[in-house]
């Protein structure tokens, strides 16, 4: 971060930093994979207000359909954007899966950066990904895996704290995973977990990030298609009203992830074999039925019981006050950061 150069009346480059620059975005924001809800429309907004546009969701979706929804990016924004895969059980037997590696060729041919979430850091799909033109990025949870995904041959990592929504890799707290990973790497290190303000933004930034990724504040973008019932639980919570549980682990066990307290104390109590049904984006018209304890996300396509599903919650939830349009959400946490940041320059 540039923080000491320009004086003044000169703007002080303070949103400047090797993640902007390696990226070429304006703003060292990137919006988080979050399932389906990381939606194209989503995911151009973003990078339209300058941040880093991701779609995810999609490892299991048909390669025709990740190519139009890239494509189909390309033609709706000039700024940049990525592709997000969760690569949890994308190899049997040492095996990469052949429907899953078309995708990923597909996605790394079309989109700037391809990020993949959980596992330890794979050169493999470093190398796939980079053969197709993208940078590669990976998020992680840890020091000894921070240096893994650089030896690995990727062009920036993601530390994700505990305080995050949804899936939760590590075990520490972002500070504190930043202590340990800043000084493992030199690749940019984007901060992850509990990021929901400008303060919040700028502190990470403070502390050595080079960008920081916001996951729930983007759930309740007009753009994310998140079901009313979700966004309206964020609204009411706050930060202590999220926990980091294994409640939802049915079809994916062993992964910790941090949702609302109160749809785990609502699953606990549900009885029933079905709690609801939802569409994948590439098959609007086929429903699929949601099991308790299911790991999925509650867009407008579902119905069913909301209090009982995972209602994924970061400690950012405080930030979480209305249903707003992503560049907005982009527009006030950097002038917020931007400002206290120069402020602290003075
Ligand atoms: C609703 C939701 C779904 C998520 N799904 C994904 C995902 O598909 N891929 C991924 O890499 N991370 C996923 N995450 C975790 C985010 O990448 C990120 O680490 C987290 O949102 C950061 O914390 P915050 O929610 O406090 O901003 C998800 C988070 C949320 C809130």
């Amino acid at each position: 971060m540039n923080r000491t150069t320009h004086r003044g009346t000169e703007r002080v480059a303070v949103l400047q930093t090797k993640f902007t620059e390696l990226l070429g975005c304006t703003v060292p924001l990137q919006q988080a994979g979050m399932g389906k809800l990381a939606s194209p429309a989503l995911a151009a907004a973003v990078a339209d207000a300058g941040g880093l546009g991701m779609v995810s969701g999609i490892g299991a979706a048909p390669p025709e359909y990740v190519a139009k929804i890239l494509d189909g990016l390309h033609r709706s924004t000039s700024g940049v954007f990525g592709a997000n895969f969760i690569v949890d059980g994308v190899r049997e037997s040492g095996k990469l899966d052949a429907d899953f590696l078309k995708v990923l060729e597909v996605a790394a041919s079309r989109a700037s950066v391809v990020e993949f979430f959980y596992e330890q850091p794979d050169a493999e799909l470093v190398e796939i990904a980079h053969a197709g033109g993208a940078l590669v990025s990976w998020q992680l949870g840890s020091a000894s895996e921070a240096v893994a995904a650089e030896r690995a041959g990727c062009d920036l990592i993601v530390a994700q704290g505990t305080e995050a929504g949804g899936h939760v890799r590590g075990k520490i707290g972002l500070m504190a995973l930043l202590g340990e990973v800043l000084p493992s790497v030199k690749v940019p290190v984007v901060a992850a977990g509990g990021i929901g303000t400008g303060r919040a933004m700028a502190a990470a930034l403070a502390a050595g990030a080079s960008a920081v990724r916001v996951g729930t504040r983007f759930v309740a973008a007009e753009e994310a298609g998140t079901h009313p019932a979700y966004v309206d639980k964020l609204i009411a919570a706050e930060a202590k009203d999220t926990i980091l549980t294994e409640a939802f682990s049915a079809n994916w066990p062993n992964a910790p992830h941090r949702v609302l307290r109160s749809c785990v104390e609502a699953v606990d109590r549900f009885q029933g074999e079905i709690v609801g049904e939802t569409s994948q984006p590439w098959a609007p018209d086929v429903r699929v039925a949601v099991h308790p304890r299911d790991s999925f996300v509650a867009d407008k396509t579902t119905t069913g019981t909301f209090d009982a599903m995972p209602l994924w919650a970061g400690e950012s939830v405080d930030g979480v006050k209305r249903v707003q349009k992503a560049g907005e959400i982009v527009r006030e946490l950097a002038t917020e950061a931007e400002g206290l940041l120069r402020h602290w320059n003075d």
